[in-house]
């Protein structure tokens, strides 16, 4: 996008967050959550840096996101988690993620139709209550083995609340899986990857790591973790930056944007920066965020407009239009996080990147 806003990405600071994973989880193989155009930071280039760094696997959610990495070159196994489009599986040589008998059957049909042969990953639903086979699932997924032209190569599962620190039922979703394991053994499926660890569990559940980990927001430099746990040395991999457009002297009495919830209480200089809502800059920040100018922390005042946002620089000392500003990053001595803005807007880290990430002109450091 060319908007208002830069993301600076940082691709040392993946690098640095995947060799975190790869100690966590014991060298396992990594299946690196790309999807959402890697939460934000570019799924081509962040993709790039993974597989040179030896990720095994990548993972998106739609057939489409899979196709624009193939495009650019990228060759590596493609787990494609939600949405197996059956040609595209075969043309574009990506590994779907089945949750039900009817897809299961379909590329069965047409692998067979072209005499070809294809791995598949099985997703069981133990406990997420969104995709997956659910009941008598290792008889489902044996008669799904016995199908002309598919290789069941990995059954994984997925956690709905493993960044809680009370990991009751995380614990129980593993036992789930875990017997799932057993009665497929049992009935001689031999099946290479098991998987289930996204970040939170990487970080807290070692015996959720099976034979892969599949992390996303980690990669990206953050804790999925809601309450305090140990954290790893993650890098935050975004910086997000725009300038001052204009700045303006008002006197006091002065009402600031849509709907005057901003008076201004005192002479004020006020500065106007080209990044609103459109650019994944929430509007739940009006009056609610602060930003980097100068070095110093500066609010945000009035309501966050589509394009628009106000900052009261008023005392920041020889500031100018075309400043920097940072919204996500550091500037001097103080930083803000994604952390800090998703407590500010009552959501999680992945929305504040994702938004403000997906909608910035992207630059790349190594
Ligand atoms: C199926 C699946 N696996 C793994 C992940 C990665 O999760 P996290 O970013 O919390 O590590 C996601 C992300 O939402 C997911 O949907």
């Amino acid at each position: 996008m060319n908007r208002g806003a830069v993301a600076e990405i940082d691709l040392g600071a993946i690098s640095n967050n995947l060799k975190v994973i790869k100690n966590l989880s014991m060298n396992n193989p990594v299946i690196a959550v790309v999807k959402a155009d890697a939460y934000g930071h570019g799924a081509i280039d962040v993709s790039r840096r993974l597989v040179n760094d030896g990720v095994e696997y990548l993972a998106v959610a739609f057939t489409e996101e899979a196709k624009e990495l193939r495009n650019a070159g990228i060759n590596s196994s493609i787990l494609v988690l939600f949405d197996p489009d059956i040609n595209d599986i075969f043309t574009y040589n990506l590994i779907p993620v089945i949750s039900d008998k009817k897809t299961a059957t379909a590329l069965s049909k047409e692998a067979e139709k072209n005499n070809l042969s294809i791995s598949v990953h099985i997703k069981i639903d133990t406990g997420m209550g969104r995709l997956g086979f659910t009941g008598d699932a290792a008889n489902e997924i044996s008669e799904i083995a016995n199908l002309k032209g598919i290789t069941i190569d990995g059954i994984m599962s997925h956690f709905s609340e493993a960044d809680l620190l009370d990991a009751s039922f995380a614990r129980m979703q593993i036992e789930k899986f875990n017997s799932i394991k057993t009665a497929l053994l049992n009935v001689g499926l031999s099946v290479r990857l098991f998987h289930m660890a996204n970040s939170a569990a990487v970080m807290t559940l070692p015996e959720s790591h099976f034979d892969a980990v599949r992390p996303g927001i980690m990669l990206y430099g953050y804790s999925p973790m809601q309450q305090s746990a140990k954290t790893p040395e993650l890098i935050p991999a975004m910086t997000v930056k725009t300038k001052i457009l204009v700045l303006r002297r008002l006197p006091s009495g002065t009402p600031i944007s849509y709907g005057r919830t901003f008076i201004t209480r005192r002479d004020s200089l006020i500065g106007v920066i080209p990044v609103g809502y459109a650019d994944g800059f929430s509007r739940r920040f009006s009056n609610n965020a602060e930003m980097l100018v100068r070095g110093k922390r500066v609010p945000v005042v009035g309501r966050v407009c589509m394009d628009l946002t106000m900052l009261d620089l008023t005392g920041i000392e020889q500031v100018e239009e075309g400043d920097e500003v940072v919204i996500i990053g550091r500037q001097g001595n103080e930083s803000i996080d994604a952390a800090e803005l998703a407590f500010r807007a009552d959501t999680i880290p992945y929305e504040i990147l994702t938004s403000l990430g997906n909608m910035a002109k992207r630059v790349y450091n190594n």
